[in-house]
């Protein structure tokens, strides 16, 4: 077996764009590895990698393929005309043989491998978490089912393999007169021991969660790759770094990240929107306003880390362990 080398500068892996293939309309599957094929850090169901775009930023999109011993990434990328640039670059720019730096996986969406019933929820491109997932469960055994919503048929990834499985139900609004998935009857009739996982576009990720809201929030778990809520922008508390033993004066329109950045302190972070959970920092003291969408509710209340890229402050001062 090939070694396994760790995160190259900045903690980003040079890998090539080694295949592209279509997976439905608008959809591509992009795979990227090592030049010399050798070992990738590992990824879990529900990872993803951090695409770094020629203009620096990053963009996160959800591995299709899992485990230990992976040799390369597989994503699914959608191209959206409206999209913040990512879709583009990766569909117009990208060829097989592009040198692109790539963030190693992160999970923010894990499977609960050990769940007594596991009950998916997909929209269009959300299916490649979820497809990841599947393959895990299937692999331990494990009882799921799938609900897969498109626009249309030709929308539909993996469609398939997924068609295979008597437990995978498609709904394409173009066949049920532009209804959508009827995810509150859907929950309804769920048994109440079962883990349910959700991937899609806004609203259906709005009518999931109103759906489980009495749910136990460890039961239900959601991925988002936009954010939920505006970053905080307020400003006008201090900041204190504990290691630094430095004090930093946040103001109006900026975020934490940014001033101890501007301080000259190297801290990890990424996408800068509270969706990837690169900047998450322990807090010592203070009441931070979270505005990630990654924290869940209860990790909210307790506090003990916040995304510095996006949340600020409800106290005068936080101190950090920066
Ligand atoms: S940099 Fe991605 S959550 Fe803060």
């Amino acid at each position: 077996m090939t070694e396994n080398i760790p995160p190259s500068d900045a903690g980003t892996l040079d890998l090539l764009l080694t295949c592209i293939r279509m997976a439905a309309r608008d959809t591509n599957l992009y795979t990227f590895a090592r030049a010399d094929r050798g070992a990738l850090p590992a990824g879990e169901p529900g990872s993803h990698i951090g695409v770094i775009l020629p203009n620096g930023i990053e963009r996160q999109y959800s591995l299709v393929q899992a485990g230990s011993e992976l040799t390369e990434y597989t994503v699914g990328v959608k191209r959206d005309a409206n999209s913040r640039g990512g879709s583009l670059f990766m569909h117009d720019q990208l060829r097989v043989g592009s040198s692109l730096k790539i963030v190693p996986p992160r999970n923010n969406f894990p499977l609960t491998e050990n769940a007594d019933h596991v009950v998916l929820v997909a929209g269009g491109i959300g299916i490649t978490p979820i497809y990841c997932m599947i393959q895990r469960l299937i692999e331990k055994g494990r009882s799921w089912e799938l609900y897969y919503s498109c626009r249309s048929r030709m929308d539909a990834a993996f469609l398939d393999v997924l068609s295979r499985y008597s437990q995978v139900h498609f709904h394409f609004d173009d066949e049920e007169a532009g209804r959508f998935l009827n995810i509150a009857g859907i929950v309804e009739k769920l048994p109440k021991n079962a883990h349910l996982y959700c991937c899609g576009p806004a609203p259906m990720l709005a009518a999931f969660e109103a759906a489980t809201a009495h749910w136990k929030p460890e039961q239900v778990h959601v991925e988002y790759f936009t954010p939920k809520f505006a970053a905080a922008q307020e400003g006008g508390f201090v900041v204190e770094l504990a290691r630094s033993k430095r004090e930093l004066t946040v103001p109006t329109g900026k975020s934490i990240l940014q001033c101890v950045r501007e301080a000259g302190i190297q801290v990890p972070h990424s996408c800068e929107e509270g969706v990837c959970g690169a900047c998450e920092t322990r807090v010592i003291s203070g009441q931070p306003d979270h505005r990630d969408t990654i924290l869940t509710e209860q990790e909210r209340k307790e506090s003990a880390t916040m995304m510095i890229c996006c949340s600020g402050s409800k106290s005068p001062r936080l101190v950090l362990d920066i």
